[in-house]
């Protein structure tokens, strides 16, 4: 009689997943999230961070319907949503599907080789600036970012970002923050180490990218950095004020730091911005400086300063027009920094369609190594 109202588990749902990169189609549980089961299986796809930080494992879903776990309005914009954009580590199989790996399709050029150390230059007392030489030549641009491992260490590939761009380049440079003891920095930052093997896998990621928006060539474009964050994006904007056949699009870069001492490539900023019809426009903001030094700048948290800093330039600079709703911005380096940012710009209307950013976050010991 009981055994009426027994309960069996019901068999499991087993959904096909096919890639347009791979043959092999994917037999996956309804309700699985997409990136695990894949690696689950032994399938190498690109993810970086698995909480949606990063967008390394991009997809588009040319068939089926999967679920998001996130907002989709908070990673993608409204084209992007539109083309079946969806991240792969926030993403439920549901149906049958068919996609294709955005990094694998577009950027077809990620390879995995050996370098050496080539140079280290102390820029700040906790960031060095270092340059890998590549085995062989590959091509990258500044904002995108590398998995690198020294030879024989047994752990986790770190990331880290790219400072210089190349075409067919094989000296890719890097702003690395130091913490004493810690694995992949202060192995990367100790000289014993000039002319040894580390292993590298790049280029990653698209951050950077909303530079060159087509669409938006005119719109001023807000650029947040701090921590050895300003590396990559100071990369970005050289790289986008050196273009040729480009449009000066109108830049403000606030740069955030502790004190003065943690401030690098400032005076190298600061004489683009000073050039005659220069489309850059700089600011600092610290919040550590000692009370009686000269610094006679802004003092507090970026997200302090934002709302005056946008109102001066769209009062004092002409090219800084337009409703501050419109622009877009890129935010890059500690997570504190970027965060507190993102929430700021979100709370003045700005879109997060709109804002790139790059979190400098910890790497994360428990990822499957792909
Ligand atoms: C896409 C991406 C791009 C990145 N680009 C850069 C970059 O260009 N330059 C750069 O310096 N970093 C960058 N990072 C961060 C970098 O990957 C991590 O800081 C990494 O964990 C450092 O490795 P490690 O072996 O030195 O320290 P780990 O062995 O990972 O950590 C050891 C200890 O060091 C400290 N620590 C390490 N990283 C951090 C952190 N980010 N915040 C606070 N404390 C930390 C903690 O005390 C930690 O317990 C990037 C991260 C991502 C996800
Ligand atoms: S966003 Fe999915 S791995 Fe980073």
């Amino acid at each position: 009689m009981f055994g009426l109202f027994t309960k069996k588990p019901k068999p499991a749902t087993l959904l096909t997943v096919r890639m347009t990169h791979a043959e092999q189609a994917l037999q996956i549980k309804r309700g699985a999230t997409l990136l695990d089961a894949v690696l689950q299986q032994g399938v190498m796809v690109p993810f970086n961070c698995r909480v949606g930080a990063c967008k390394t494992c991009q997809i588009r879903v040319l068939e089926g319907q999967p679920k998001s776990l996130i907002e989709r309005e908070y990673v993608f914009g409204v084209e992007e949503i539109k083309q079946n954009y969806y991240l792969a580590c926030q993403t439920r199989v549901e149906t049958d599907m068919l996609i294709e790996w955005h990094t694998m399709s577009t950027n077809s050029t990620t390879q995995k080789l050996p370098a050496q150390l080539y140079s280290i230059e102390a820029k700040t007392a906790r960031i060095f600036r270092i340059s890998l030489r590549l085995s062989q030549a590959a091509t990258w641009r500044a904002g995108q970012f590398a998995k690198l491992l020294p030879a024989g260490f047994a752990i986790e590939p770190r990331c880290y970002s790219m400072v210089n761009e190349a075409q067919q380049g094989d000296l890719m440079s890097f702003d690395i923050t130091y913490y004493p003891g810690a694995a992949v920095s202060t192995w990367l930052v100790d000289t014993k180490n000039l002319g040894k093997t580390i292993q590298i896998e790049a280029p990653f990621g698209d951050f950077g990218q909303q530079i060159y928006d087509p669409i938006r060539q005119e719109t001023p474009l807000l650029c947040i950095a701090g921590g050895s964050g300003l590396g990559s994006i100071s990369g970005i904007i050289r790289q986008a004020l050196q273009a040729k056949n480009s449009p000066q699009r109108p830049i403000v870069l606030v740069v955030g730091a502790r004190e003065q001492s943690e401030l690098y490539e400032i005076a190298e900023l600061r004489a683009m911005a000073a050039e005659a019809h220069s489309a850059l426009h700089l600011e600092v903001v610290l919040d550590r400086e000692p009370n009686e030094s000269n610094w006679r700048g802004r003092r507090g948290y970026i997200a302090e300063h934002l709302s005056d800093i946008l109102q001066e330039l769209k009062q004092n600079h002409a090219r800084f027009v337009g409703d501050t709703q419109s622009w877009q911005a890129l935010l890059c380096g500690p997570p504190p920094l970027v965060d507190s940012a993102l929430h700021c710009l979100q709370e003045m209307g700005m879109p997060r369609a709109q804002i790139g950013f790059d979190k400098y976050e910890q790497s994360v010991t428990n990822l499957v190594s792909n």
